[in-house]
């Protein structure tokens, strides 16, 4: 099923071209004038200097071209040469019906299917999740099910941090604590044990002390770094260790991730690449694109329209070790072999936005990927306090993500209600307390700051996660109350009972075109705005039409049908950006 502004854009479209003007002037946009029509085209005043004509005259010959049809009611050109539509009712009312009866809401699976992946989450093994991690798992998350509800071919991958110095620093902390273990005798051939010799509060504890020694002894900083490179190169007990800290620390990333409704199709790590290195080096080398300078491998990346400096991709550190840029492109090996995948979304904090810059650069110029891939990098800005500066707890620390979970889930709990048990009662906060997080981040573009304001987010009033669930919950409530099936086999839309019914409608048709613009935008903002808008359509037609007192059984057919729509959009969109609505509330 074609969209309206599909359906809308060939009618134009075509009387362009047949005018003798190039068809893309033909192009519709919903109307930024809303009280002045529905849709417009403002093609004849790009047209205006290529062909030397009038706009105005653009615009009336192609109007001359537009014959009586189902779909425009009228049409006309207003000064200096927009064409201003408006569509049929009935027109309108036969897409609702498509809309109703189709499982994606009209949406239709495009033919340019792309296998994408998409590398989000990012979390480091060992270190609790905290608040900096947020906004990688919820835009990837809904990434992820935008471009599958798109038709892609999509692959999540969490990119675990677990093969940098974070992992040797722990060792090397254990080893000072505990230098009996068989781990740290080299002289060992017995079995390792099977349960590790830590616990996960153990290790909460360790990361953070191992890890300000190392900022203060220069010694101890040294030490860890071999050690790092120890196990990257294979010794035994270190791998036996790494095992331990990476089955206990999945366990808790797995458990806090759920807590997020976050879910990875591969919990792939930067060890994953390991094995990939050193034939990719190889390559490199023997291309001619890697080289050595001051001791390390090297690889240019910068370009003659560079503004800015942009220093070489740096392969292999003078000890020889591999270092983030390294995991990256291995990681693209990786994933070309597994996946051939025609794009990969990296969901990173923006402030990484030069090292991607240099990874793709190298990437495309040693062909570890070839022209056609799309490299993306959408980096997302800071998620800040009331201050403007990173958010903290109150005595100043980084939140940790559990901990801003239990926050926002305890700011909307209802202490009690009548009809509800404490069970309910409590699933009911972590939904509400789901979507006032997730919205609250999604609402802003990828690349913006944004204060985490709890009592903004969590307010059922105004533009939120809540206000939205509210709504639907409204209209659950509705249908709960009238025994009728919205579905009678033939179109059950009839005339639109007053403005505000029609508002909506002209909102709801539009759920395929921004589905499209969300996805090939990379912007969840797009879809958040929009059910922000039906949910004020919504509200506002609730309090013009008295749905429950309709007795005309025509009408209320078509009423059930338009508010059933409403709640097939907002649903099928809340759980494309990662969150659900409760039955009652
Ligand atoms: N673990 C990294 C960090 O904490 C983020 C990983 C992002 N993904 C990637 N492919 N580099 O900064």
């Amino acid at each position: 099923m074609l969209s309206v502004i599909e359906t809308l854009n060939e009618i134009f479209m075509n009387s362009f071209e047949q005018a003798g003007f190039d068809r893309e002037l033909g192009r519709v946009t919903v109307s930024n004038r809303p009280d002045l029509c529905q849709f417009q085209v403002n093609g004849a005043m790009g047209g205006a200097k290529l062909y030397r004509k009038a706009p105005l005259m653009i615009a009336q010959e192609v109007l001359a071209n537009i014959k009586e049809n189902d779909i425009i009611k009228d049409v006309n050109v207003v000064a200096p040469g927009f064409i201003n539509i408006n569509v049929k009712d009935e027109f309108l009312q036969n897409y609702l019906n498509g809309m109703l009866t189709s499982p994606k809401c009209g949406f239709e699976n495009k033919e340019d299917i792309k296998t994408v992946v998409i590398d989000y989450g990012g979390p480091n093994v060992a270190k609790p999740l905290h608040v900096g991690h947020l906004r990688s798992a919820v835009i990837g998350e809904a990434l992820k099910r935008l471009n599958r509800f798109y038709g892609n071919n999509v692959i999540g991958d969490a990119h675990l941090g677990d093969w940098g110095l974070q992992m040797g620093l722990i060792i090397h902390e254990l080893k000072q604590r505990q230098p009996n273990l068989c781990y740290f005798d080299e002289n060992y051939e017995g079995q390792y044990p099977d349960t590790a010799p830590f616990t996960l509060k153990d290790l909460e504890e360790i990361y953070p002390t191992a890890s300000k020694k190392s900022k203060e002894d220069e010694v101890y900083l040294e030490d860890a770094r071999n050690t790092t490179q120890e196990l990257q190169s294979g010794r035994i007990g270190y791998r036996a260790l790494w095992h331990h800290i990476m089955n206990v620390s999945l366990q808790d990333l797995k458990r806090n991730y759920g807590r997020l409704d976050v879910d990875f199709d591969y919990w792939y790590g930067e060890s994953d690449a390991d094995q990939y290195i050193p034939a990719m080096v190889e390559k490199m080398k023997k291309d001619g694109h890697a080289y050595i300078s001051d001791g390390a491998l090297i690889v240019d990346v910068k370009k003659e329209t560079d503004t800015a400096p942009i220093p070489p991709c740096i392969i292999l550190k003078s000890n020889g070790s591999a270092i983030y840029e390294t995991t990256d492109l291995a990681t693209l090996v990786q994933r070309r072999q597994d996946f051939n995948p025609d794009r990969v979304i990296y969901v990173v904090d923006k402030r990484q936005d030069l090292h991607f810059e240099r990874v793709f650069r190298c990437a495309f110029k040693t062909g570890i990927v070839d022209e056609k891939t799309t490299l993306s990098f959408v980096g997302f800005g800071t998620v800040n306090g009331s201050d403007g500066k990173p958010f903290k707890t109150r005595s100043g620390g980084t939140m940790k993500l559990s901990e801003l979970l239990d926050t926002v889930e305890s700011k909307v709990s209802i202490k009690d209600s009548e009809n509800m048990s404490q069970e309910e009662l409590k699933e009911l906060s972590q939904i509400i307390a789901l979507s006032a997080i997730k919205y609250g981040d999604l609402q802003n573009p990828c690349e913006s700051n944004y204060i985490f304001d709890i009592d903004k987010f969590a307010s059922f009033e105004g533009n939120t996660g809540p206000y939205i669930l509210y709504t639907m919950v409204r209209i659950k409530s509705i249908l709960s109350k009238l025994n009728l099936n919205p579905f009678e086999g033939t179109n059950p839309f009839s005339s639109f009972t007053c403005d505000a019914e029609r508002d909506l409608a002209l909102s709801l048709i539009k759920f395929s075109h921004i589905l499209t613009e969300t996805v090939k935008k990379d912007a969840p903002s797009i879809l958040c705005q929009y059910i922000y808008e039906i949910s004020n359509k919504f509200n506002a037609f609730y309090h013009n039409k008295k749905i429950l007192a309709e007795t005309n059984e025509t009408i209320l057919h078509s009423l059930i049908s338009l508010i059933t729509l409403t709640l097939n959009v907002l649903d099928t969109s809340i759980n494309l950006l990662g969150f659900k609505a409760p039955e009652k509330m």
